[in-house]
C-alpha cells in the first residue's frame, strides 16, 4: 500500500451581510448574504484505506457517519459509482464549531474536492455546486470561497471580485449556536419591516472605500443576542476597541470586528482578549480564494 499522502485547506468564512427574506415552504429561509473567506483553515488529508474513515483532532467534533465530512464523501461515492474506493481521512480543526463560520461546511467542500482528486473523478464544476447544495447552503461557497454573493437559501453563489484587504478579530465564545435554533427563533420577526440593501450595491461593495458598512445588517443577530446576552456585550466590546464594524458571524456564535489597520486590530485583541479570557480571540483577515492544496511536504 502506497503512503501517498494528499493534503487540503479550506478558510473560514463570515457573513458581511445577512438578509433574512422569507421562510420559504420547504423550511428554509430565503436569504441574501454577502460571504466573506477569511484566514483561518481547516486541514483535511487522505492516505490510503480500503474503505473510508475519518479520525480528527478535534474533542468537540464526532467522527461518526453523520459528520459532513463522511457524508460528503458517501454521497461522492454514490453519485461518481465508486462505492467500492475508500481513503483514511484525517481532519484538523481550526474553524470553530457551531460557531458560524462555516466550519463543516468547509470541511463537506474540502472532502469534495479532495475525494475527487484522489479518487481521480474530475467531476464537472456544476455537478460539484450541486452535490454541494445536496451537503448543506453553505457548502457551494467554499467550493471557490473569496467574495461571494450567495441567494436562494444560501446555496446559489454569485462569485464576486474580492472585497478588499482587512483585517478581522475573531471571537469566539466557550459556547456555539446550532443554526437550526437561530433560524426558528425568528418566528415573527420577519414580519418586521426589512431593510432594503440592493443587489447592485452587495455585488459592487468595496472595503474600506464604500461606508455601506451601515445599511448592512445580519437579520439573526437580535435572535442570537436574546439568546446569549454575552454576545452582544462582546460585539459593542469590539465597537468600543475600535472595530469599524462588529457583528454576529452566521448564525454564530462567533463575533467579529473588522479594522483598516494591523496595529488597531492587535490592540483590540489585547484588550478584548482581557475582557474574555475565556474566549478565543483570532487575528484574522479577508482572503482572496478558497481551497489551497498542499503535499507530503508540508
Ligand atoms: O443547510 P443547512 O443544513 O446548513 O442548514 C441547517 C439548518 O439551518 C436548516 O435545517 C434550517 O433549519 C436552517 N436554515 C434555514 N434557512 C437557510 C439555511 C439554514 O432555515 N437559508
Amino acid at each position: 500500500m502506497s503512503d501517498r499522502t494528499l493534503r487540503v485547506e479550506v478558510p473560514g468564512k463570515i457573513n458581511l451581510h445577512l438578509q433574512v427574506l422569507a421562510r420559504r415552504p420547504d423550511g428554509y429561509h430565503e436569504l441574501q448574504t454577502l460571504y466573506q473567506a477569511v484566514d483561518i483553515w481547516d486541514r483535511l488529508s487522505a492516505t490510503s484505506a480500503s474503505r473510508l474513515t475519518l479520525a480528527s483532532d478535534s474533542l468537540e467534533l464526532d467522527c461518526g457517519d453523520d459528520n459532513l465530512v463522511l457524508r460528503a464523501a458517501r454521497l461522492l461515492q454514490r453519485k461518481a459509482g465508486v462505492a467500492d474506493r475508500g481513503a483514511a481521512l484525517r481532519l484538523e480543526k481550526a474553524i470553530p464549531v457551531r460557531g458560524g463560520m462555516g466550519g463543516g461546511s468547509a470541511d463537506a467542500a474540502a472532502a469534495l474536492i479532495l475525494l475527487d482528486r484522489w479518487w481521480e473523478l474530475r467531476t464537472p464544476e456544476a455537478r460539484m455546486q450541486e452535490l454541494a447544495a445536496e451537503l448543506g447552503s453553505d457548502v457551494p461557497f467554499f467550493l471557490r470561497g473569496g467574495s461571494a454573493l450567495g441567494l436562494g437559501r444560501g446555496e446559489r453563489i454569485q462569485t464576486l471580485p474580492f472585497v478588499g484587504d482587512c483585517h478581522v478579530l475573531l471571537l469566539h465564545p466557550p459556547f456555539g449556536i446550532a443554526t437550526a435554533e437561530a433560524f426558528a427563533g425568528l418566528g415573527s420577526r420577519l414580519t418586521l419591516p426589512r431593510i432594503g440593501v440592493s443587489l447592485p450595491r452587495l455585488k459592487s461593495f468595496k472595503w474600506p472605500q464604500d461606508n455601506d458598512f451601515g445599511v448592512f445588517v445580519n437579520d439573526l443577530e437580535s435572535v442570537v443576542f436574546d439568546l446569549r446576552s454575552e454576545l452582544r456585550s462582546a460585539s459593542a466590546e469590539l465597537k468600543q476597541a475600535g472595530a469599524r464594524v462588529a457583528m454576529l458571524s452566521g448564525s454564530g456564535s462567533t463575533v467579529f470586528g473588522l479594522f483598516d489597520q494591523l496595529s488597531s486590530a492587535r490592540r483590540a485583541a489585547e484588550k478584548v482578549g482581557s475582557a474574555y479570557p475565556e474566549w478565543r480571540v483570532v487575528l484574522s483577515r479577508f482572503v482572496r480564494g478558497g481551497v489551497r492544496w498542499g503535499s507530503n511536504a508540508d
